[in-house]
């Protein structure tokens, strides 16, 4: 077994590791040789999400389906094993039902955090890496966005990221727990292996999923929200980045903690993002490439709420986590269009 940061780190709690990109992030885990645990009620996510994740690493992970909001075995699992640091997936992310049910936002996503947090605390558990967003920018005066943007947030499921981030900075301040708040740009793409990737319950909300199941003819167009808006092409700009190259970014925060434990910033934040935008049409031009035929799309009204164009200015992780994004959009594209064509339903078609 390898160990991160001159024997500090061996064994980690990824809260949420059912999920789309904490079963990448186990992957990556389990070939840095790290002992994996994983906590989820699965509310969005299937137990073979992590079978599959097992079948690429050749390594088990140690799977316990409990509600982080469940305080007594959630402390079960603490008491178990000694943990050296968690990855803290586990939420809601919907923002449009964050809108229609801001109150379950709230409880499932700043509560179970509470409890985790007390956990730490606890049994003296020193690391925490936190899955925030590129949300906590509201819509940015400026691109690209740099850490030091004003935070603000538009939707319930943003201000869950923005009140966890402060939660988590005043936990550094007051106790021996370091954190790293790593702010997702879009994640997208699929393992190259094809067996893990993004899964959807119902219709999805956000722009790859769409596409990829109008490109396998299971839905008829993809509507485009605005072609009006002050970009490229009208349409709106985001920074894609692959779900391997963020699943990286976290063996790369916690090397960066493990080996300044006791030293430097005790709460820092990173965007994860490439530093390059693409236009929702870039993507569907993209995603035919990869998909051999043309793919149907209608410009219908802005979503409320969208912006613009957001990217990422990601040099504080290139130089202090020495991380950078590798994969290209059509290596995205591709390896998406894998993952879709080997498993049309998802994980439910075993
Ligand atoms: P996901 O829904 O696939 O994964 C989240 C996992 O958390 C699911 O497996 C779900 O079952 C689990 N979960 C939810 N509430 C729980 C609870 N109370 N107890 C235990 N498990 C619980 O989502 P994802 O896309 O993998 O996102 C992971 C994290 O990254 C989330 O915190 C999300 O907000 C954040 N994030 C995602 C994106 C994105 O575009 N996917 C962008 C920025 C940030
Ligand atoms: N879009 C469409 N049609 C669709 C879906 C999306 O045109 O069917 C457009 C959107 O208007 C936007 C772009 O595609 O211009 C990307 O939209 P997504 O919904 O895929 O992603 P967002 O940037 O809106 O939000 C995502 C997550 C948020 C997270 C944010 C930043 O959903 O939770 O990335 O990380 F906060």
């Amino acid at each position: 077994m390898r160990i991160l940061g001159r024997g500090r780190i061996k064994t980690v709690l990824v809260t949420g590791g059912a999920g789309y990109i904490g079963s990448h992030i186990c992957v990556e885990l389990l070939d840095a040789g790290l002992e994996v645990i994983v906590v989820d009620n699965l509310s969005n996510s299937s137990q073979e999400a992590l079978n599959r994740v097992e079948k690429i690493a050749g390594k088990t992970v140690l799977f316990y389906q409990i509600d982080l909001q469940d305080k007594a075995r959630v402390k079960t699992v603490f008491e178990t094993h000694t943990i050296d640091a968690v990855i803290h997936l586990a939420g809601l992310k919907s923002v449009g039902d964050s809108g229609r049910l801001p109150l379950k936002y709230y409880q499932n996503n700043i509560y179970s955090t509470l409890v985790l947090l007390e956990m730490l605390e606890q049994f003296s558990v020193k690391n925490i890496v936190f899955s925030s967003s590129a949300t906590v920018y509201g819509d940015p005066a400026t691109v690209p966005v740099t850490e030091q943007f004003p935070l603000r947030a538009t939707n319930p499921y943003g201000r869950t990221k923005l009140m966890i981030e402060e939660i988590l900075r005043d936990v550094a301040n007051s106790s021996h727990i370091q954190v790293v708040l790593l702010r997702y740009f879009n994640p997208i793409g699929a393992h190259e292996s094809g067996l893990i990737g993004e899964a959807p319950n119902g219709s999805p909300n956000n722009l790859l999923p769409y596409v990829s199941q109008v490109a396998m003819g299971q839905r008829d167009k993809v509507l485009i929200f605005g072609g009006d808006y002050p970009t490229i092409d009208g349409t709106g700009v985001r920074d894609y980045i692959h779900v391997v190259d963020l699943a990286k970014g976290h063996i790369r925060a916690l090397q960066k903690i493990a080996e300044n434990e006791g030293k430097g910033e005790r709460c820092q934040a990173y965007n994860l993002g490439t530093g390059h935008g693409h236009s929702v049409i870039e993507v569907i031009n993209a995603f035919e490439e990869a998909c051999g035929h043309k793919i149907t799309y209608k410009i219908v009204d802005r979503r409320s709420g969208d912006i613009a164009e957001c990217y990422a200015n990601p040099n504080l992780a290139n130089q202090k986590l020495n991380w950078r994004a590798e994969k290209t959009l059509p290596e995205m594209m591709k390896d998406t269009w894998r993952w879709q064509t080997k498993n049309p339903k998802g994980y439910k078609s075993d």
